[in-house]
């Protein structure tokens, strides 16, 4: 193997959204390959070409970019028809996956029953007085359960043999119309039972789409790195929605750091030796859960507006509010960052002074690092220091020299609590992402 080949992973520091498609996109064109490995549809990564949008959802961001190799890992809760939608609506636009995707037959399918049950689950917990997490309504929460549980998960590969996987649907359905009824009774909603006869029609022309593109990853991985080749990760979701690190239960269900790749790849994360950190230069989060940083009403307003702030998934309006640096500092050293992208710098160029959240106080003490339990980080008074703003357009900002002294002040603020950067971007497309100087040292590597 060559050694000297980088591999790289990306992930988010924040609550999501920070802009992860856009670095992988830029990424990829020095990346052979690029691979998802973890979360699922719930995830939306969007890559803007000139006036060209694309918002994908379980393919990684590298399809654009033609001589990839992109790679869905078995960490991934996958939906196949989600994938098959993703990959038409790719084809119309003249981009063939064709021969360049790879899809785990190890991973774990999503089936309607996981959508009906976390719709189902969230509404009977609402009654109940438990916490409502908002998601995103993909299944992904009991697609991962039922991995754990074993007994009624279905993993892509199953697909390569229906008349096996055809008696346990029909196995599957049965017990799932049972345990849904009565959440269903519960949760004071409808719930119409699975037929399977129809669960089977379904699903049958996508095992035939599937089949060419299921293959044993790791495998394939680990002769891809054998023979050279530069690998791309793109973490989904975010530090702080890491089913383990994150605003626990506001998180989503699976590892989000560069920890997650190993166990959703199978290769060692210790083989990836660069790791950008994505840090959106203001917050944001999308469902429910403590936001110490969120804004009035009225700057939020103004962020979600120019930073169009609308979920790539479901559309919601997301909640908007200022950089918190006591979460990415803390999810920026778990993480192992070893250069961050700071996105959305172009959004605040409206403003004559910028909050950052530098510490919280919290029942008469100061804190530095995050609380363990949500219900204490909600309860945390942010504790802020003003910025002063550049009041200029970014946008036609092509290189870190262009960017005036205020932006570069406010970005090396953020360097010196979640360490240096690697990249800033100015506005949402390919060429607004600028390479910091290698030898732009503007804050000390940790
Ligand atoms: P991801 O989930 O981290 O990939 O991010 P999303 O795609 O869900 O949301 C980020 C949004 O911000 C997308 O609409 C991007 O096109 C956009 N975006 C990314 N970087 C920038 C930037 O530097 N400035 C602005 N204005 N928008 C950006
Ligand atoms: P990307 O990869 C923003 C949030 C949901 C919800 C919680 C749990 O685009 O950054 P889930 O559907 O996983 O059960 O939802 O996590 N969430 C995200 N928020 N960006 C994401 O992904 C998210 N993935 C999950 O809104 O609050
Ligand atoms: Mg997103």
């Amino acid at each position: 193997m060559d050694e000297s080949v980088r591999h790289t992973c990306v992930v988010g520091l924040q609550f999501g959204d920070e802009g992860k498609g856009q670095l992988v996109d830029h990424l990829a064109a020095t990346a052979n390959v690029v691979v998802r490995f973890n979360g699922g549809a719930n995830a939306g990564h969007t890559v803007r070409l000139g006036e060209s949008r694309f918002a994908l959802h379980l393919l990684p961001s590298g399809v654009i970019t033609p001589g990839t190799t992109n790679v869905v890992a078995h960490g991934v809760a996958l939906d196949p028809q989600q994938l098959l939608a993703e990959i038409d609506q790719l084809a119309e636009r003249g981009i063939s996956l064709t021969g360049r995707l790879l899809v785990s037959d190890r991973a774990h399918l999503v089936m309607p029953w996981q959508k009906a049950e976390e719709r189902l689950l969230e509404a009977a917990a609402g009654r109940l007085g438990l916490p409502v997490i908002g998601s995103t309504g993909r299944g992904i929460g009991p697609t991962y359960a039922a991995k754990a549980h074993r007994l009624t998960a279905i993993r892509a590969g199953e697909l390569r043999r229906l008349d096996r996987l055809a008696p346990k649907i029909a196995a599957i359905v049965t017990l799932q119309n049972a345990l849904l009824t009565t959440l269903a009774a519960l949760s004071g909603s409808a719930f119409e039972p699975f037929e399977v006869a129809a669960v089977l029609a379904a699903l049958e022309p996508c095992a035939a789409r599937l089949a060419p593109y299921l293959a044993d990853t790791a495998s394939w991985l680990d002769t891809a790195l054998a023979d050279g080749q530069t690998v791309l990760f793109e973490g989904a979701h975010s530090a702080l929605l890491d089913v383990d690190l994150g605003t626990y239960p506001y998180v989503t269900s699976s590892a989000c750091t560069p920890l997650g790749l190993g166990v959703g790849s199978g290769l060692r994360d210790a083989r990836v030796d660069r790791v950008i950190g994505v840090l959106k230069a203001y917050g944001s989060r999308v469902g429910a859960g403590p936001f110490p940083s969120q804004a009035d009403d009225l700057a939020a307003a103004r962020l979600r507006e120019r930073g169009q702030e609308f979920g790539t998934s479901t559309g919601r309006p997301r909640r908007c509010g200022w950089l918190d640096l006591v979460l990415a500092g803390y999810t920026a050293r778990r993480c192992g960052v070893t250069g961050l992208a700071v996105t959305g710098l172009d959004v605040l160029s409206d403003l004559a002074e910028i909050p950052l959240v530098v510490a919280y106080d919290l029942d008469g003490q100061r804190l530095t690092t995050p609380p363990a339990e949500a219900v204490d980080l909600a309860a945390c008074q942010p504790v802020c220091e003003m910025q002063p703003g550049w009041r200029s357009s970014l946008a036609d900002c092509r290189d870190w020299a262009d960017l005036p002294a205020a932006a570069r002040a406010y970005v090396a603020r953020l360097a010196a609590t979640c360490g240096p950067v690697a990249y800033v971007c100015v506005g949402p497309r390919r060429e607004q992402v600028l390479p910091l100087p290698a030898t732009e040292e503007i804050a000390p590597r940790r």
